[in-house]
């Protein structure tokens, strides 16, 4: 895997940019119904197409989006997580996003995830803010921004339903 293909490595994930190669495994994960819930519902082989080729197209382009998140221990691809282009009243905001398998569910891999985006946001790309969209039965969601430093900011309705925008600043150093 080249250099340019990484974003982050955490204990558990390597967080790299997606490619063509990537059809089989994003079109499965997209196809699993939990993988997909609070959203549009699982996707077909095509959906999945596109949106790929959204995401590589966002890479070529060098701007901030999805990645995917491959496990160490067994090289799988087992989810997303990364950038999303939103609106909060006239704002344009960077959301974090994920989605991951069930199997890998309440095992911390979505929280390990986010910090490293979140990190790399901050550190890397030079952003001041990032919010998360809360669907308001998303609680195992809303808790993963908690534990990633995101608090509560405002309530907007988003695709019909009520959601919480939770949000965090970087910090900015100072020197005395
Ligand atoms: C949301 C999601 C990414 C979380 O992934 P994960 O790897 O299980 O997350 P973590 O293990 O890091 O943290 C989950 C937290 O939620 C808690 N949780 C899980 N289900 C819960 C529920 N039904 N009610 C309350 N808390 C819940 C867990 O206990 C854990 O918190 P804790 O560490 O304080 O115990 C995963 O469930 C998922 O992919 N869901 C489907 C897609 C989705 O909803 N994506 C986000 C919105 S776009």
């Amino acid at each position: 895997m080249s250099a340019m293909m990484i974003i982050a490595e955490t204990l558990r994930l390597i967080l790299r940019r997606f490619d063509a190669t990537d059809l089989d495994g994003f079109a499965a994960l997209m196809a699993n119904p939990d993988v997909m819930r609070f959203s549009l519902g699982a996707y077909s082989r095509e959906q999945s197409l596109s949106l790929l080729e959204r995401l590589i197209a966002d890479n070529d382009a060098n701007r901030p989006t999805l990645y995917a998140a491959m496990h160490r221990a067994d090289g799988k691809l087992i989810g997303y997580c990364g950038f999303l282009r939103q609106k909060v009243g006239s704002k344009d905001e960077l959301e974090i996003g994920y989605r991951f398998h069930p199997d890998y569910w309440n095992q911390g891999i979505a929280t390990e995830a986010a910090m490293a985006v979140r990190d790399y946001a901050f550190d890397r790309l030079g952003l001041d803010h990032l919010v998360s969209f809360i669907h308001p039965n998303n609680h195992a969601s809303r808790r993963v921004t908690e534990k990633i430093g995101m608090r509560l900011e405002t309530e907007i309705t988003f695709r019909g339903f009520p959601t919480q925008v939770f949000g965090i600043s970087r910090v900015v150093q100072t020197r005395n």
